[in-house]
């Protein structure tokens, strides 16, 4: 358990340096190891009680980035652990960056050394420590909260995505968004199956309706900003579990596949994130929770389904689910009032695992100020998307003989038509929309600097990013 103080010079000194830096113990350092101040550098020097020291490099400052201060400030957390310190302080110097950017950074990446998924283990008593920052920046106080909240938003989606299937289904990611939002001034509304077909809703439905864990879809709405109407959309893939249902993933495919509802988490974290900090922005949040199985009522290979928009799809593959789904949830979200612009995030596809691997995003769009806006959004959240081209041909390869679209194009660039597939299905053609293919970076195999292994709660922070400025 970490808890961080402001102002407060008790406990072992932490000191950052950058290299070449004529501090003595630095030079001490660099005499008894070869520690010489490269960013991320640690030197810990044993002495009685809280006289111990922690030397931090920053490497060159020129070089320093928001994204180093994130990773040194959690390095800096282990390691202190490491040596049961309990408390310590921490004194940000002068650095090229923005000082307020620049303290929020190491305050998150304080926080995020705090991220543990306990369920299926026995509980193991926590170290608690403090850590003291010592900062200048006249609203500390603000911006450490601000952090705190928005954190709070990603560890939620990284435990939702974490929950195994047995322990989440979708009406209990429904409620849960419910839980957790509602008393936070955040409308929850939660269709069942007979509403979801009311509405027409025939996708979405189609791809569930094999399991005894019925279908469900919720629509987010927060209002925080009353100068004006206009509303972005956040769309969500939900599939609580992807079997592939009778396309049939092996099990080495199926096994993560509690974590195909990753987008959605990312959506219910940024809600939690946004009505926390009260962010003066209007945001409405779809998805469509269900299971993809294989059950007697399950929908099947060749089947042809419609949709909410009116579109037909022919079901060439039961494995390309997620977007079957989000064909209903981004054509809801793109139909209510006032919704001036859309992103839908989705462990979509293994190809995208392919080109991009875990690091980076993959995207599209039909909008390039809208995508310019957004990655200025995720640059500042330390969140690596890569855009990805679109042309006619692709969007041709979704066509099917006997339905609008096949949710299987066979044509190569297999991240970019399952985007594009989705991109049929906005309620208005032109609306600036981007497209989020997280299945690489939204659930990790082993820890990356300091995201954890299994879930991240990727671009929670962009999306934050974005409509908080
Ligand atoms: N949920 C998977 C994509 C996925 C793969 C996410 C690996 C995370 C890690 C998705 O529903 C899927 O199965 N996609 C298929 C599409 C294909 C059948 C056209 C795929 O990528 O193989
Ligand atoms: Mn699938
Ligand atoms: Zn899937």
């Amino acid at each position: 358990m970490l808890t961080v103080k402001l102002n407060q010079d008790t406990g072992l000194k932490v000191h950052l340096r950058p290299t070449n830096s004529d501090c003595s113990m630095v030079k001490f350092a660099s005499e008894v190891s070869d520690f010489s101040a490269k960013k991320g550098e640690l030197f810990f020097w044993p002495k009685e009680n809280s006289e111990s020291v922690l030397l931090a490099g920053l490497g060159e400052l020129s070089e320093l980035k928001l994204d180093d201060l994130r990773t040194l400030a959690f390095k800096i957390v282990k390691e202190l652990v490491s040596h049961k310190v309990k408390e310590a302080s921490v004194k940000l110097p002068e650095l090229e960056l923005d000082a307020e950017q620049a303290l929020a950074a190491f305050f998150e990446g304080l926080i995020h050394s705090d991220y543990k998924f306990n369920k299926g283990t026995k509980d193991k008593k926590e170290q608690e420590i403090t850590i003291n920052v010592e900062t200048e920046v006249a609203d500390a106080e603000k911006v450490l909260e601000e952090v705190q909240n928005v954190m709070e938003g990603v560890f939620l989606a990284r435990d939702l995505t974490n929950l195994t299937s047995n322990e989440m289904h979708p009406a209990d990611l429904a409620n849960c968004a419910k839980e957790k939002l509602e008393p936070l001034g955040v409308k929850v509304t939660i269709l069942n199956e007979e509403e979801m077909l009311e509405k027409g809703m025939e996708a979405a439905y189609s791809v569930g309706k094999g399991s005894s864990f019925r279908p469900q879809f919720v629509v987010l709405e927060y209002n925080g900003d009353d100068s004006t109407k206009e509303r972005t959309a956040l769309v969500g893939k939900a599939i609580c579990y992807d079997s592939g249902g009778y396309s049939l993933k092996p099990t080495s495919g199926m096994i993560t596949m509690q974590a195909d509802m990753g987008g959605a988490a990312s959506v219910i974290g940024a809600f939690l994130a946004l009505a926390k900090n009260k962010v003066k922005a209007n945001v409405i949040g779809t998805f469509a929770p269900v299971e993809n199985l294989v059950s007697g009522t399950s929908y099947r290979v060749g089947d042809i389904i419609g949709s909410m928009s009116g579109q037909t799809i022919e079901v060439e593959n039961t494995d390309a689910e997620g977007r079957v789904t989000l064909a209903d949830a981004i054509y809801y979200a793109t139909s209510q009032d006032n919704v001036t612009r859309v992103i839908d995030i989705a462990t979509l596809t293994g190809a995208c695992v392919s080109a991009l691997g875990t690091e980076f995003t993959g995207a599209i769009t039909n909008n390039q100020e809208f995508y310019d806006e957004f990655i200025e959004a995720a640059d500042l959240a330390g969140e690596k998307v890569w855009q990805l081209p679109i042309s006619d041909d692709f969007k041709k390869a979704n066509k099917s003989k006997v339905a609008d679209f096949t949710n299987s194009a066979g044509f190569g660039g297999g991240t970019i038509t399952a985007g594009l597939f989705v991109g049929e299905f906005l309620a208005d053609k032109d609306l600036p929309w981007i497209h989020l293919d997280v299945a690489g970076t939204a659930y990790l195999g082993k820890p990356c600097g300091y995201l954890p292994e299994r879930a991240t709660g990727v671009h929670v922070k962009a999306f934050y990013n974005l409509l908080a400025k």
